[in-house]
This record gives structure tokens, sequence and C-alpha cells, in this order.
């Protein structure tokens, strides 16, 4: 017996591995799905939930300054939520394509596709009943040395949604075991040639989901320049310079201070493609894409990736309607800082191209860093 305890104890020593994440019911979809929402926590304090309709990031409760812990995205408390009208894409997994497509048109290899348009004349985030964040998707969670992390697996069949091939999408999300850092990585392969552009939607207020506004918030980008768009928000094709523009946020800079000053894309707000500086070393697996600060808080959030572009958008539809624990969420009360390809990249060739081909890969990923201002 004494034999035993001592294995034990050595095992229970050396075992560095995570406990797998808990499982708890979500709801059900309006066709009779149940969904389930899986927690990661660390031992730094952080807490992610994360469910499989849409492969959704559901809650993320960050400790601040004081040591008191907020949720700082936006969402719903039950799969019905995300189901409703109110629901603007809150935590979702978004493709096929995120972002538009002009006029629902492109083509591929000289034949035409039409996917839906649902943002005016233009195609937004995959489309209307099937798009990526809407389908439920396969759940795997799992725990390792380095953390516990939740594997989402979806097949979208040939013609969903109007796009082609089909195409195997898989996302995991991950939290470090030992500091605040959650990788959201993508993966997907088809059998035909097809556009793909995958982002995570999620909306942040470091204040807390719920605060009055995002306008106090200090954001940074790294970027020099940004795709000019016409009002419907598709990209002229040009590249130009942020310099001398509200969107000048190569150093940081409140929200608020000059979003007044914005006379593009309908003056809602900022709601704009911003062109990622490209590094020299090529080497890092992540570039900085940019850091959000609220400063009461001490709350602060960098994001790395490799994508080449990032969509800022300052929560401009945000019309109050009331998310997790009854809470408002008011006009630009929350930023999305979407990793992405550009907006209409499959109709504009100057732009990197995101045709994926049954030869290829796609994968990309994209690092959430949280940290307290004045700490390390
Ligand atoms: C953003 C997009 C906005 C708006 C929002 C969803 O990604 O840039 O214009 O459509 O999603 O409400």
């Amino acid at each position: 017996m004494k034999q035993i305890c001592a294995l034990l104890a050595v095992c229970a020593s050396v075992s560095t591995s995570a406990a797998d994440p808990e499982v708890q019911d979500f709801g059900k979809t309006k066709d009779g799905t149940a969904v389930q929402l899986y927690t990661l926590k660390n031992e730094k304090g952080l807490t992610a939930k994360v469910m499989a309709r849409g492969a959704t990031l559901v809650e993320l409760h960050v400790p601040g300054k004081n040591g008191k812990s907020e949720d700082v995205i936006l969402g719903w408390d039950s799969v019905a939520g995300y189901e409703s009208e109110d629901n603007q894409y809150f935590g979702c997994t978004t493709g096929r394509v995120c972002n538009r497509i002009a006029k629902g048109k492109f083509s591929i290899g000289g034949k035409d596709y039409t996917v839906a348009t649902n943002d005016g004349p233009n195609h937004l985030h995959g489309g209307v009943e099937r798009s990526l964040d809407k389908v439920v998707w396969d759940a795997k969670a799992y725990s390792n040395d380095k953390g516990q992390g939740v594997r989402f697996k979806y097949t979208s069949p040939d013609g969903e949604e109007g796009y082609p091939g089909n195409l195997k999408c898989q996302v995991v999300y991950f939290l470090a075991k030992n500091a605040n850092r959650i990788s959201i990585s993508y993966k997907a392969t088809t059998d035909q040639p097809t556009p793909v552009n995958l982002t995570n939607h999620a909306y942040f207020n470091l204040a807390g989901a719920g605060s009055d506004t995002v306008l106090d918030h200090v954001l940074t980008l790294n970027a020099d320049k940004y795709t000019p768009a016409d009002d419907t928000l598709i990209p002229t094709g040009k590249i130009e310079p942020v310099a001398g523009t509200p969107l000048d946020f190569t150093k940081p800079k409140r929200i608020g201070a000059r979003i007044e000053k914005l006379t593009d894309t309908s003056a809602l707000g900022y709601d704009h493609n911003f062109v990622l500086n490209a590094k020299q070393d090529d080497s890092k697996p992540y570039n900085h894409a940019a850091t959000l600060l609220h400063k009461a808080s001490g709350r602060r959030l960098r994001i790395m990736t490799k994508e080449p572009g990032i969509q800022f958008y300052s929560g401009n539809f945000l019309k109050g309607q009331q998310g997790k624990n009854g809470k408002t969420y008011a006009h630009r009360s929350a930023v999305c800082l979407e990793t992405q390809h550009y907006p209409d990249s499959v109709n504009q060739p100057n732009f990197p191209s995101i045709i994926l081909k049954p030869d290829q890969e796609y994968q990309t990923s994209t690092l959430l860093i949280f940290g307290v201002s004045g700490q390390k």
C-alpha cells in the first residue's frame, strides 16, 4: 500500500497536464440540436468559454489591475440568443468568406458563382442560413501539458451558401496553462478551388461587456496603410497611407479621439480594413497586429497574427440589445479586431489571394494575449 501511495505521489508531482475542459449544456438550436459549452481555465486567472454553434467564443474572463476579473466579450446566455435577430456575429467563427464580396459575385477558373447578398448589395460573412457561424460544429475538448483546448470540425458541403467544393474546416481554441494567452488556429482543405477567409468575430470591451462605450480605449494598429472603400464598404482596390487621417493608429490613440472626424464609410464610425505591416523577420510565427488598452482597469489585449489585414469595427451597429446577464450593448460599446485577408479579395487581383486549391491546406492562427498595464 505504502508503495502504491508513493508511486501515486510521484505521478502527481511529474504530471503537468491540465485537466480536460468542463462541459455543460448550453441549450438547443431551433432544429433541436443540443449544443455544449466548454470552459477553459488556467493558472493565471483567465477563463474562456466556447460553444459548438459557430465554433464561438462565448465568455472571456480577464483579470484587471485590482485582480478583479470581468467578462470582456459580448455574447448571450444560451444558444437561443445566438439564433436571435439581435445577434450580430458575437464571438463566432466567420466564413467561409468573412467580410464582404461585392454584389455576391465572383468567378474562379472562368466559372461564375453567386452567393447571397445579405448586406445591401453585397455578400457578408459567408451567407444567410448555413454560414460557418450558424452551423453546429463537432467538438472535442482536450488538455495537455501546455494547457486546455477545444477542437471544432465542420465539413461544409459543395454548394453550401453557393460556395464551390467540399470544405473541411477546423478551428482550435487553446488556452495556455501558465500565460493569459489564447490561440485560435484555423485549418481547411477543399476538393475544388474555393475562396476561404476565416476570422473570429469577438466584440471586446476591456472594461467589461456591457460598459457604456469603447471610445475611451486606446488602440494601436501595426498598419501604415489601409484599403479605402466605397460607401457599401467594398474596397476600391487602392492601398493608401493612414498618415494624416483619423485612421492613423500607428501610435497609441484613444478610439474616440477622432471618430467624429471620419467622413467615409457613411461615417458611422470605424469599419475599415487595415493593411498590416509585414515584418522583415519572417522566421517569427506571428506579427504584432493590434494592442487595445483600457487604462482604468489596466486590461490590455495584444493581437498577433500572420494574416495580411485586420478589420477594425467600432460596434457602430450595436443597438442596445440585452446580452449576457441582461447587460445592455450600446452603440459603440465594443470593438471587433478581425484578423483576415482583405475584403472582396476574390474580386481584387492586386490583393493577396484567398483561393484555396485542392492540393493546399489553409492554415492560419491568431493569438490573443492579455496583460495588465504596468505589469509584466
Ligand atoms: C463587421 C463588419 C460590420 C458589420 C459587423 C456585423 O465585421 O465590418 O460592417 O457588418 O461585422 O454587424
